[in-house]
This record gives structure tokens, sequence and C-alpha cells, in this order.
């Protein structure tokens, strides 16, 4: 049976200090990429309750829908393009407080008001970004930013 977890604090920068040594030892013995990102996926989706969670993953010249948690994405994102594309490009966060005034903008959902993105990066390249959608506009902050910046650090390791 998997392991369960728990993640106190009541607000996300309280959740987002706790989280990462638990994540650790729900992942410590794991080495499968899939594994470690399906189960990151759900365990920030369960923490903190994200309209949509999930992980692109280079191949080649696209971004490729990877493990993930909410609903229905679109499975291929060009170098470039929508903000996923554009974090890979330039290699940055992106936060996103009003997905319609992205110029570009994929929409997945129509639910989905802002957004930020995390670039996965491994000896100076991209190799996956962290999506992650809320249905409220300007959801996300330098807070955010920095402990996803983080635990994307820690996640490239085992690509
Ligand atoms: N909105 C993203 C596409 C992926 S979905 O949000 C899951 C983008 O513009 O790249």
């Amino acid at each position: 049976m998997a392991e369960s977890i728990l993640i106190e604090g009541s607000t996300r920068a309280e959740k987002y200090e706790t989280l990462p040594s638990q994540l650790k030892k729900l992942i410590a013995e794991e080495t499968d990429l899939i594994s470690i990102l399906a189960n990151t996926s759900a365990v920030l989706k369960e923490t903190f309750g994200f309209f949509w969670i999930g992980f692109y993953i280079v191949r080649g010249q696209v971004l490729k829908l990877g493990p993930f948690q909410g609903s229905l994405a679109c499975m291929e994102i060009n170098f470039g393009k929508g903000v996923c594309g554009t974090a890979w490009e330039r290699k940055e966060t992106l936060i996103v407080s009003n997905v319609d005034e992205f110029p570009g903008h994929i929409a997945c959902s129509s639910f989905s008001k802002s957004e930020i993105v995390i670039p996965v990066i491994k000896n100076q390249n991209v190799v996956a970004v962290l999506d992650i959608d809320s249905t409220e506009l300007a959801d996300f902050s330098e807070t955010d930013a920095l402990f996803l910046n983080k635990l994307c650090q820690w996640l490239s390791f085992y690509f």
C-alpha cells in the first residue's frame, strides 16, 4: 500500500515549508521518472487543490503531455508557443495573472484564469515544464515561484 503523507499548514506558504521533506520521504527509493512525476502531481493537487497541475516533457522539438492531475489537456505544445512553450524558450518561470491577456495562451479549459509555468532545467537545458492552472485570477505569486523552482531543481535530478 502506498504511504500517505501529511502536509501541515493552513496557508500556501506554510504548506510549501512542510511539503519537500514529506515528498522526499514518499519518493525516497523510487527512481522511475514517470512514477515520481505522477505522485508529485497527486501530492500537489491534494495539498493545494490546484485546478490543473501537471508536467509537459521535452521530446525533441515539442512538449508532450506527461503525468498530471486535472481535466483533459492538450497533448503537444510547440517550442515558443503558449505559456508552456514560452517558458521553455525563455528558460524562465512565467506567472500569468490573467491568461486572456497572454498572447498565444493555449486554453485547455475555459475555467482556467491564471497560470504559472516553471521550467525543469538539467545541464542548462529545459527537460520539462511544470504547469499549474487556477480558476482564480492572479492566483500565483513569487512565493509559488520560489518554492516550485526549488521543487523543479530537485526533480531535474531524476531526468
Ligand atoms: N495553458 C497552457 C497549455 C497547457 S494547459 O493549461 C494544461 C499554455 O498556454 O501553454
